[in-house]
This record gives C-alpha cells, structure tokens and sequence, in this order.
C-alpha cells in the first residue's frame, strides 16, 4: 500500500495549473489576437473590455499576471484611464504582476506605467516571442515569490513535526484501527472524539499519512485557543491594511493547508459566530482574507478533534448542528486509556526508550510494582498523563528499573495531607486533577464542578501539563 500513496503523492506534487493571465483590452482585434496566440500557448484566459470588467475580475479570481492596455474608449492617448487602472489593481491586489501595452512610440507612458509598480510593457504591435517571454518570466517570478512565502509560513509551523507512533494492541483498539485503515485513505472529514490527552492528535496525524495529502503538510490550528479578534485572520489570513496591525500580507491556515489536511483542534471551543465563517468556508471551498474580496478556492480535508460531546453541545445551542454535520462524515471515538490497559505496558515501554535515550539515563525497565501501579491507576489525563508520569520517572530513578514511587501517582494522596504547604499553584494543579478523576476526564463536568469555564479550565490545564 506504501507505493501506492507514493506515486498519488508524487503525481500530485509535479501537477502544475495552467498560469492564468487577465486581459484587458479596448479593442476587439487586440483581444482576439491576444486569445489566439496566448490560448495556443496553454494559458487559461480571462478577457476583458473595460477598465470596470477588469477590477471586478482581479477581486473575485486569481491571476499569475495582468496583461492590460493603458488607453481606453473615454480618452484614448492619456493613457489616465489606464494608470488609474493600474493603481486600483495594485490596490486590490499589491503582489500581482502587470504588464502594460502601449501604443507604438508612447514610450514615456510605459515609462510612468513601470513608475507605478508595472512590472514590464509591450509597445503595440508587438512581436510574439518577446510578448511570451515577458508573460512567461513574471508568471515564473510571481509563482516563485509565492511558492517562497508560503514555504516559510509553513515551516515555522510544521518544524517540529515528525511521522506518528500509534500504539494500540488492545482489543478496545481494533475497531478504531480497522476504521482509520479504511477512512485514512478517502478525503472524508473526520471528526475525533476522546478524553483528554487519549491521542487525538496522534490519530489525526495517522490519517493524514495515510491519505494521498501525506505530501503536503497537515496544517493544525489550535481553534479552542485563538483570542477573539484572530480567529478570521489565523484561519483565513489577511491582507495588508486589512486593520490597524496588519502591515503585511498573511497566509492563513486554511490556504497553507491547501491540498493538505487542515487540523481544527478543540473545535467546540470556537466561538458560535465565528462558527458560522467556519461553515460557509467548508461549504463552498473558498474564502475571502480579511480585508479583500477576492475569492481563493481551497482543497483542504477537514480533521477535527475535540473532548466535549458535540452532540449535546448542539443540543444546547453551543454548536451549530448544520457544522457538526460537515464536520463528522466520519467520527471516530477514542476510548480512554482505563478501557485499554493492555496498551498500558506497552505505551509505558516506548516512552521508557524515548525518554531514556532524551536524558541519557540507564534505565532499562520496571520493577513489578511499578507495572502494577500503572495498571491500576486510572488515568483521568489518559496516555500524556502516563507520558508525563514516565518521563518524570526517568528523571528520578536512579536505578535500572523504574520504582513505584519514582512515578509520582501517590502524590495527590500524600500531599492533600499537608495543603498548608503548599503555594496556591499546587493546590489549584491538585484540585483540577481530582475533579478531572472524579469525572472520568471529562473536561465539561470537570469544569462545571470547579465553577470555571470550560476554556478556562482548559487554559490551566495546559499551565500544569495535565
Ligand atoms: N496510541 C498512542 N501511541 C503512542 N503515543 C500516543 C498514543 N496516544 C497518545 N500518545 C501520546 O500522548 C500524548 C497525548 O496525545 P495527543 O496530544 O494526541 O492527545 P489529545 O487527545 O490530542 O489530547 P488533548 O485533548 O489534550 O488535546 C502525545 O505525546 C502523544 O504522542
Ligand atoms: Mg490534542
């Protein structure tokens, strides 16, 4: 199956679109010419007769370039028409490349046009192949710039992301292998449910290396965790003067995802108007960044992930019901990690090897009663909760073997003793996990019983590493 995925990738990643170019131009013979000879050459056209036609274009469809007259019907030698064109689109679009087309002899006009940011001009009649080489170079340069921009916004992003390792043996876990088998290769949404820190992540990465995307990133976006004034800038990006802060173009997430999977975490935590942008975007295939109107077609599949029970959320009317319809075409539960203790040995073994070999200590394995107390504990922060138990106890141990007490799960037990000494940090970190136990992980009882927010209780979740 390997090769397979290969080659879809591999096809995928050396399909080029045509370059699409916009025309504008007065004259009928121009822009039939200009069809012929640039259609010949395989580039998909727009034409357009009038300064009007052409803005309306350049903000509602995407352009490798703008090949455009300076002089138009109104007033045919100024060439102000034309200029004032010229800005308009630089306005709506400031990276697009235009090439101007004047009359033969009116070099000043070119000159001026080259003034205002066009970036070359072709005196009428032109000559072919020097026409083709200028369209062909600014289309190169244009795609280059922003193959550049977007390479840079997704490596800050993706740096630090390795392919996953899914453990899971235990018979809880077969249902949900044989469904990420079969759902990993489609383009389906999927929507992940689980407690707390049971791997929804680490599931969404698998789908997304089984998919025919896996050559392009997985874009992961922390919706739940987004300040209210960056949830449309982040998702969709922004243009440049788009509000006081925005000095510059932004890539959002869902155009670097595209062709990838885009990954929305904590997805119940997005706000219901925001929830609203989310859908009309998935449901059309295309987005707007803030501040423009131009209209940019994305391929994205959608991984969502979340620990509340969206059912009842949209019940409630936290969640819009026409978004989790979109969302989950396919829903895969994740059970906790007190429904699979067989997988317990296991993962405890691989985060052994990691961290032993992360802090250069001997360790080898664990004592018996060390087994035995990670086979009984109940694991309210599920597999990260035994992560960090395990690499805590690597930095404890000072023998081959992990000893029980190296874990730390006696901790809470001991410590309630003397809440006296302890600072206000300690006592809220001890107090969460304890209404994190008594509700089974489940973050929206949890929260409810310490009277936080679900969002809040989260925020101090992720403080104390739960
Ligand atoms: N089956 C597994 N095999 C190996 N590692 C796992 C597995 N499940 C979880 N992990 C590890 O446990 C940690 C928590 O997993 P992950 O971040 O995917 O959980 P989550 O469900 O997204 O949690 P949260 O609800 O807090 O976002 C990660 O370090 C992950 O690599
Ligand atoms: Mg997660």
């Amino acid at each position: 199956m390997s090769t397979k995925v290969e080659e879809v990738t591999s096809k995928a990643a050396v399909r080029t679109e045509p370059a699409r170019i916009l025309v504008a131009d007065d004259q009928a013979d121009v822009r039939e010419a200009l069809r012929l000879l640039l259609k010949a050459e395989g580039f998909a056209l727009e034409i357009v007769s009038n300064p009007g036609a052409a803005l309306e274009a350049v903000q509602t469809n995407e352009f490798d370039v703008v090949l455009m007259d300076l002089n138009y019907q109104r007033d045919t030698t100024s060439g102000r028409e034309g200029m004032d064109l010229l800005s308009r689109i630089q306005a709506a679009d400031s990276k697009l490349p235009i090439v101007v087309m004047t009359a033969w002899g009116s070099f000043e006009l070119a000159v001026e046009a080259i003034r205002r940011g066009a970036r070359d001009f072709i005196q009428k009649p032109w000559d072919n192949p020097r026409l083709l080489t200028i369209i062909r170079t600014q289309v190169d340069l244009y795609r280059a710039q922003r193959r550049a921009e977007r390479l840079e916004a997704e490596n800050s992003l993706l740096r630090a992301q390795n392919r996953p390792v899914f453990i899971a043996e235990s018979k809880a876990m077969q249902p949900l292998l044989t469904l990420i088998s079969r759902i990993g290769p489609s383009d389906a949404n999927v929507l992940i449910t689980g407690e707390h820190g049971t791997g929804k992540e680490v599931v969404a990465q698998t789908l997304h290396a089984l998919s025919p995307r896996s050559g392009r990133p997985m874009v992961a976006v922390n919706t739940g965790g987004l300040a209210e004034g960056t949830f449309e800038s982040e998702l969709f990006g922004h243009v440049k003067g788009a509000f006081t802060d925005a000095r510059a173009d932004r890539v959002g997430r869902f155009e670097l995802a595209d062709r990838g999977t885009l990954f929305l975490d904590e997805i119940a935590n997005v706000p219901i108007k925001q929830q609203a942008k989310l859908l009309r975007v998935l449901e059309m295939g295309e987005m707007e960044r803030v501040g423009s109107s131009k209209t940019h077609k994305v391929d994205v599949r959608v991984i969502s992930a979340t620990n509340a029970d969206l059912k009842v959320e949209s019940a409630e009317g936290r969640f819009r019901p026409d978004l989790l319809f979109r969302l989950n075409t396919v829903e895969l539960a994740i059970p906790p990690l007190r429904e699979r203790r067989e997988d317990i040995p296991l993962l405890a073994a691989h985060f052994l090897k990691e961290y032993a070999e992360r802090y250069r200590k001997p360790v080898k394995g664990f004592e018996p009663s060390a087994m035995q107390k990670m086979l009984e504990h109940p694991w309210p922060g599920n597999v990260r909760e035994l992560d960090h138990a395990i690499e805590r106890s690597v930095l404890m141990s000072t023998a081959e073997q992990i000893h029980h007490s190296d874990l730390g799960l006696e901790i809470e037990r001991a410590s309630s003793a003397k809440i006296e000494e302890m600072s206000l940090e300690e006592v809220e970190c001890l107090l969460i996990k304890k209404a994190l136990t008594r509700h089974s992980g489940n973050i929206s009882h949890a929260a409810e019983a310490l009277g936080l927010s679900r969002s809040a209780l989260y925020r101090r979740m992720q403080k104390y590493g739960l």
